[in-house]
This record gives C-alpha cells, sequence and structure tokens, in this order.
C-alpha cells in the first residue's frame, strides 16, 4: 500500500541534496568568449545579445582579467576588424597588426600564463564575403586553398601569444595543415582545439551581428546537417588523427547527444560552445520574466556537463564562475 522505494529521501534537505550531487560544474572548466572590435573609442552593445559587447582593446583587457580573477579557465578570442580592413581572402586575419592578433599580443602581455589565451583560427570575421574560406572562381569555398591561408592564420596567433589555436571553418585537413604549420614555425607547444563536429545551425544568428558578418547564404556545404549524428564521429577520427589536441561540439544544447557520443569516443579532452543564440533565447525567456536567469544558466551549464563536456564555452562564463563560487 506505501512505497517501500522512496527517491525523495535524498532531496529532504539542501545539505543532503548537496551531499547525493553527481556533477558540479567548476568555474576552471569555462571559457569566456571575447569580441575585440577595430577602431572603437567605447565598447559597443551587441543588441542581440544583451550584456555581451564588442571590446575595445583596453576594455577586452580588462574583462579578461576579471574573468580570469573569478576563475574562469580561458579566453577565447574573436577578432572584428573594421569594414574597410575586410577583403577576399581575410587578410586582416593573418597581419599581426590586424586586431585579434593585436588583442592576443596585449592579453598575453598582460595575463601571462594566468589563463589559457585562444584565439578563432577562422577568416568569416576578416572576408568581405562573410564565408569561412576563399572562394574559388564559381563563387564555392575552395577547401585545400583555404587551408593555407589557416595555416598562415595560426602561425600569426601563436606567434601573438596564444596558447590554443582553434579552427572553426569545418575544412577538411584544416587540423592536420595548421599542425604541420605550428611545428614548423617552432611552435610545438601551441595546441589545437578543433571545432570537430559543428553544426550548420540558426543559432549563430547572434554572433553575426557580434563580429559585423557580411556572409550573404549558408555555410551548409561545409559546416555539419542537424539532420545526420555519424558524421560527427568521422570528423573527430579525423581530428584526433590530425593532432587535435582537444575536440568540441557546437551548439551544445540542441547537440547534447552529440557531446554524449563524442565523450565516449574522444581519448582527448571534450569541449562545448553554448552558442550565441542559446545565450539570445535564455537571455530573452528572462528579460521577459518567463524563466529565472541564474537557474536557467546554470541548469543549462549542468546540462553540457552531464551530456559530457569538461570544458563550456559560455558567454556567461564570469558570471557563472561568481555564482559556483557562492
Ligand atoms: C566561425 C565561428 C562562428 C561561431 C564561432 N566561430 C560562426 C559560424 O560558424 O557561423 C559562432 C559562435 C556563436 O554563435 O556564439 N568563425
Amino acid at each position: 500500500m506505501y512505497p517501500t522505494d522512496r527517491p525523495r529521501r535524498l532531496r529532504t534537505t539542501p545539505a543532503l541534496r548537496r551531499l547525493v550531487a553527481e556533477h558540479d560544474v567548476a568555474p576552471r572548466q569555462l571559457v569566456l568568449p571575447m569580441f575585440v572590435a577595430d577602431g572603437l573609442a567605447e565598447p559597443r552593445p551587441i543588441a542581440s545579445m544583451p550584456g555581451v559587447v564588442q571590446h575595445t582593446l583596453e576594455t577586452a583587457r580588462r574583462a579578461a582579467e576579471d574573468a580570469t580573477e573569478a576563475g574562469v579557465g580561458g579566453i577565447m578570442l574573436f577578432g572584428v576588424p573594421e569594414p574597410a580592413a575586410k577583403d577576399a581572402d581575410g587578410s586582416a586575419g593573418c597581419d599581426p597588426s590586424g586586431i585579434l592578433n593585436r588583442s592576443l599580443r596585449q592579453l598575453r602581455a598582460d595575463l601571462g600564463d594566468s589563463t589559457v589565451l585562444m584565439a578563432d583560427t577562422c577568416l568569416d570575421e576578416f572576408t568581405d564575403h562573410g564565408h569561412c574560406g576563399v572562394l574559388d572562381e564559381q563563387g564555392r569555398v575552395d577547401n585545400d586553398a583555404t587551408l593555407e591561408h589557416y595555416a598562415r592564420l595560426a602561425v600569426a596567433q601563436a606567434s601573438a601569444g596564444a596558447h590554443v589555436v582553434s579552427p572553426s571553418g569545418m575544412m577538411d585537413g584544416q587540423v592536420g595543415r595548421i599542425r604541420g604549420a605550428l611545428d614548423d614555425a617552432g611552435h610545438a607547444d601551441v595546441a589545437i582545439l578543433a571545432y570537430s563536429a559543428k553544426y550548420a545551425s540558426a543559432l549563430y544568428g547572434p554572433f553575426r551581428e557580434a563580429v559585423g558578418s557580411s556572409l550573404k547564404g549558408t555555410r551548409a556545404s561545409y559546416q555539419q546537417d542537424p539532420a545526420n549524428a555519424r558524421e560527427s564521429l568521422r570528423e573527430v577520427t579525423l581530428d584526433l588523427a590530425e593532432g587535435a589536441d582537444m575536440v568540441m561540439v557546437k551548439p551544445a544544447m540542441m547537440y547534447l547527444d552529440i557531446i554524449r557520443d563524442v565523450a565516449a569516443a574522444s581519448t582527448v579532452p571534450v569541449a562545448a560552445y553554448q552558442v550565441s543564440g542559446e545565450y539570445s533565447m535564455i537571455s530573452a525567456a528572462a528579460e521577459r520574466g518567463w524563466i529565472d536567469l541564474d537557474r536557467a544558466i546554470l541548469e543549462s551549464l549542468l546540462s553540457i556537463h552531464r551530456a559530457g563536456a569538461g570544458i563550456i564555452l559560455t558567454y556567461w562564463a564570469a558570471d557563472a564562475a561568481r555564482m559556483l563560487w557562492q
């Protein structure tokens, strides 16, 4: 008549619940993505990402210091050049005085090895057409020609002080080509965080505003189809064979099954990226008073952790780190 099994017993008090909790997200596991824009006098708010800004060199430095102080494990840097600096090859990315490389140099000088400094190793922020690679005569993204640009980009970022380069363009062979270039340039210690399983997702919408992207069309010819799970394992296997030091799944929340599969298959640390659209959806609902922001943040991070990601990129990294210490 009465239940003999009572799972509620272990939920009786906060102390009991704390004792039996299986998962924790630690601040050290969070990475803060930051946008640094050229030619700004003041940080510029990003309307579709309330609370996130395009930084000036100076405010990026302060935000990186604050995040590090809060215990955040790393910083992922994206450069936003002035529109006039964009060209077909995205050459501002490789330019040592381009905005991303300048900011890397400054942050490395400032923070040394107290955080892990990561750079987005991709062309889309720097190309006038907005694609992640260079185009051939038919206007298609040219895989092998793009690899040569990525090789130069990675070496420029490593020379500027990045501890980790992060190829996010989904070109075949990008990890191997970058590893070779880094080693040849004397950067054998610079690690590669490979965006291995990266889907062509609607959730990158706000990011396009964040970096002032000029993309027309889609990335469906290089990013993965959301209908597919199996090819994520193929991508991860290839990236591991090419020398990836860490692998990433992106986006996170709608791809928890993929994170789980990759975590089971990977021999290296697994990261997941809670992308701009995930941030914006939760922020927008919270702004309307429909969900509790802090609880939704922690719950979303826990879900990604439960799925198997040991490293989580999130625009809430510093806020979450402060909440988690409490
Ligand atoms: C490509 C890149 C993108 C994001 C990170 N790296 C955009 C894209 O692939 O279209 C998206 C991140 C986000 O939405 O938060 N350089």
